[in-house]
């Protein structure tokens, strides 16, 4: 039996999550992990995050808000974790790479290996310095002519004039943009990962599924023409920097002052780190081997399109780079790499700064938490860029959740309460031998919701959330079809054929609610439970976290006849078009406003 070890990228702890980011990268592995916990069983998933604490752009932030890099990266830690609580997003662990006490020598292991298997090397070049920072400037905070077009304001790493990539040490009369002054070009010793070299021991037969030891699950198109692109053409890549903050360099390396491992080589291995942080913590040290050195592991990497690159190329490199210096067992590479394109918000792209963005806070006070996860899925950025619409969202919770999840679940069960006394009732032998039973217990619409549900795991293991979603939908709308052709509230006034087809009815209902809270539970998690304490004793604790499967080795779906269940509730209530449009207003003034 395979597990699961799932990752979502790590966030940079200099910033909010918005639900640009929940869309591509977390959402998704959220739900994911909820579904596998249940079809698999919890003991064979692990869902590992935190936040990405290094790097050039933290390091320049904090240094900007005139804070200490670790009061800095603290706070923003504490605050992303918030923020994911609000999504309802549940990691086994969130650690981050500059908390997590295994990380630093995780890290550093992991390079002096490569150093000594001879995939990273060093090489001296000259590069622009700030002799009034006293530092190293990094490509992007450099601003001068382009050597193409000699536009005056190019970037280090590239011309916004006329696009062209830029070699940083060709800036004609450069500027430091960090303190204005001119810099000089000064030589300066770094290490470099050697990946064409990596390619042939091994990265080319693992992409292209020649590895029997690492399968992998056939690769998003959007993430095959990138990978197959970038394997044509590798270079080697610096893996070390100048900075004042970072995992310092292994001990005993010449001219490692003041250098640091790139934020990119020791953010992967915090999915690592944090593991071996949450085996120590709960006793067994050495458990994070069972996930990382095993062959029964399904490695899964959620990131956004921006990250393929490091995912597909420079970390299963690193990983395979280790062989067998950990123990004496190999690392595993990933099994799959369902990398998401972008999310926008209304045709543009998301932008704390500049006012484009929805606040988190004032969204979860007016709106309905798993609504906003329903309709992020429904239309989240799978294969092609998508984008949040506010009245896309409101069809999202009025017609599909509101009127085909609420409502069948409100109508069904209130007409139990009301007419049974809210308890399931049993079907006689001789009702069941009725014809006309028969038919409401084997009705075309059922079978439609059974074919329908059916279908979400084979879409939820392919990373196809989006189609998981509209089965789903599909699966409530034949049950209300049937509940609308069965008309309970006419055959409850009929002679007693009708009264046990009408009795067969609410069975159904009351299975199928029981069914549907458990497949609506990965995307709505909230919900699922609230349907659940509704349904009360014919609801059964153990089953929630059952995924089930109706097939031909699974009983029958039934309700157990004389459960009696509990208070009905709203599940969702509608949004009303006034809210919509001021919430369309407010984005654009607020937008208007920082322009
Ligand atoms: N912090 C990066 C980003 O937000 C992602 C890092 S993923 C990791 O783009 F694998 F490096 F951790
Ligand atoms: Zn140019």
């Amino acid at each position: 039996m395979p597990r699961y070890l799932i990752t979502s990228a790590l966030p940079y702890a200099n910033g909010p999550i918005h639900f640009g980011h929940v869309a591509g990268a977390y959402l998704p592995a959220d739900v994911y992990v909820r579904y596998l916990k249940m079809a698999k069983g919890p003991e064979n998933v692990l869902y590992v995050c935190g936040t990405d604490e290094h790097g050039v752009a933290i390091t320049l932030k904090a240094e900007q808000a005139g804070v200490g890099y670790r009061e800095y990266v603290d706070g923003w830690h504490k605050e992303i974790r918030g923020l994911f609580d609000q999504f309802g997003i549940e990691f086994d662990t969130f650690s981050g790479t500059s908390r997590c006490e295994y990380h630093a020598e995780a890290s550093r292991k992991f390079f002096s290996v490569l150093l000594e298997r001879e995939f990273v090397f060093e090489k001296t070049e000259r590069q622009w310095f700030s002799e009034q920072s006293g530092r190293f400037l990094p490509d992007r905070y450099l601003q001068g002519g382009c050597p193409q077009c000699d536009f005056e304001t190019a970037r280090g790493d590239e011309c916004p004039n006329c696009g062209s990539w830029i070699d940083a040490r060709e800036l004609k009369n450069p500027i430091s943009l960090i303190d204005g002054s001119t810099p000089i070009l000064k030589p300066t010793k770094h290490w470099y990962l050697d990946l064409p070299k990596l390619q042939e021991a091994g990265l080319d037969d693992w992409y292209r599924g020649n590895d029997p030891q690492n399968p992998v699950h056939a690769w998003k198109p959007n993430v095959d023409g990138h990978v197959q692109a970038m394997l044509r053409d590798l270079h080697e890549r610096p893996i070390t920097r100048d900075l004042p903050w970072g995992v310092d360099l292994p001990d005993g390396l010449e001219d490692s002052d003041g250098k640091v491992l790139y934020v990119w080589f020791d953010a992967p291995i915090g999915y690592i780190s944090a593991t071996m942080e949450w085996a120590a913590a709960k006793g067994e040290p050495e458990a994070w081997r069972d996930w990382w050195q095993n062959d029964d592991t399904h490695l899964v990497h959620f990131i956004g399109k921006d990250n393929i690159a490091f995912h597909v190329v420079v970390f299963p490199s690193m990983l395979l780079g280790q062989q067998e210096a950990w123990g004496g067992k190999p690392f595993v590479l990933p099994w799959a790499v369902p990398a998401n394109e972008f999310y926008n918000l209304q045709g543009r792209k998301f932008n704390t700064s500049s006012g484009w963005y929805l606040d988190n806070a004032s969204f979860f006070e007016q709106y309905n938490a798993d609504a906003a996860r329903f309709h992020v899925l429904m239309s989240a950025p799978e294969t092609a860029d998508s984008e949040f619409s506010w009245t896309e969202f409101q069809v999202t919770n009025n017609n599909l959740l509101a009127d085909k999840v609420g409502n069948l679940a409100s109508r069904s069960l209130k007409f139990l309460d009301k007419r049974f006394d809210g308890v399931v009732p049993e079907l006689s032998a001789e009702a069941l031998a009725n014809e006309a039973v028969q038919a409401v217990l084997n009705h075309e619409s059922l079978r439609e919701t059974d074919r329908a549900f059916d279908a979400m795991a084979g879409f939820i293991e392919n990373f196809e959330f989006r189609k998981a979603a509209q089965h789903f939908i599909a699966g409530c709308s034949s049950l209300n079809q049937f509940f609308d052709a069965m008309e309970p509230w006419k055959k409850i006034k009929g002679d007693e054929q009708d009264l046990a087809c009408c009795a067969a009815t609410l069975e159904r209902c009351v299975a199928y609610l029981e069914l549907l809270s458990r497949r609506i539970a990965p995307f709505c998690p909230t919900t699922a439970k609230k349907i659940r304490a509704m349904l009360g004793e014919a609801a059964a604790a153990d089953a929630a976290t059952a995924w089930g499967a109706e097939d031909a080795n699974t009983p029958p779906l039934t309700a157990p006849a004389g459960a009696k269940i509990d208070a009905v509730e709203v599940l969702f209530s509608k949004v009303d078009d006034d809210q919509i449009a001021a919430e369309i207003t407010k984005l654009e003034a607020s937008a208007a406003v920082s322009d």
